[in-house]
């Protein structure tokens, strides 16, 4: 894991407001709360923000969503430096989240972590074309398929070096590879076909 950081001032729009739609959409959530709890919105507001930056958390859209709720701007910079979900600098068109936890490492991680290095480069840089960037992560929660990478919004398991690669390449060639394991297992089934309750009768 390596140290959070805002992106550079010369990264860092002037401003950022949200747009009518957001702003109302963060009411709704905001609203779900009780008188005194808005705070708990926090996550979904950042979240919104980054979409509509298209990918990334600047300064002054941290500052904004402080602003909605009412926080101070250090209790919004602490949630939105603590969780890897927010990216606090430009993104490549394909963000990949790769899995560095013991589960993952077990599996093979590593040499998938290797493979980011040399394709991609270092952690937080977008390739020069703008298609890719990278970060090794903490557990995301899908330790049975491990190991395992985000990439924009899907998961991809039970990967290999052979079929990380593929994948790479695939969306390099504007292809969607389809999420999910790359091995033949259903969601988290066991690999090979039920071992339990086989019994119909
Ligand atoms: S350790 Fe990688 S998903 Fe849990």
């Amino acid at each position: 894991m390596a140290v959070r950081r805002l992106a550079e001032p010369h990264l860092q729009p002037a401003s950022f407001t949200f747009t009518d739609e957001n702003l109302a959409w963060a009411k709704t959530q905001i609203a779900k709360y009780p008188e005194g709890r808005q705070a708990s919105a926090v996550i979904p507001l950042l979240w919104r923000a980054q979409e509509q930056v298209g990918g990334w958390l600047p300064q002054k859209a941290i500052e904004h969503v402080a602003e909605v709720l009412g926080m101070p701007n250090i209790r919004v910079l602490e949630v939105a430096t603590f969780y890897t979900m927010f990216n606090l600098a430009p993104v490549g068109k394909f963000h990949v989240q790769m899995c560095g936890t013991t589960p993952c490492m077990l599996r093979g991680a590593a040499a998938l972590i290797d493979i980011c290095n040399r394709r991609i480069g270092h952690q937080y840089e977008v390739m020069a074309d703008g298609k890719f960037s990278w970060v090794e992560v903490e557990c995301l929660g899908a330790c049975v398929n491990a190991p395992m990478a985000q990439i924009n919004y899907d998961y991809y398991e039970d990967l290999t070096p052979e079929t990380f690669e593929k994948i790479l390449d695939e969306m390099a060639a504007g292809r969607t590879p389809k999420p999910g394991p790359q091995v033949d297992r259903q969601l988290s089934a066991p690999i090979g076909g039920a071992t339990t309750l086989k019994e119909t009768t």
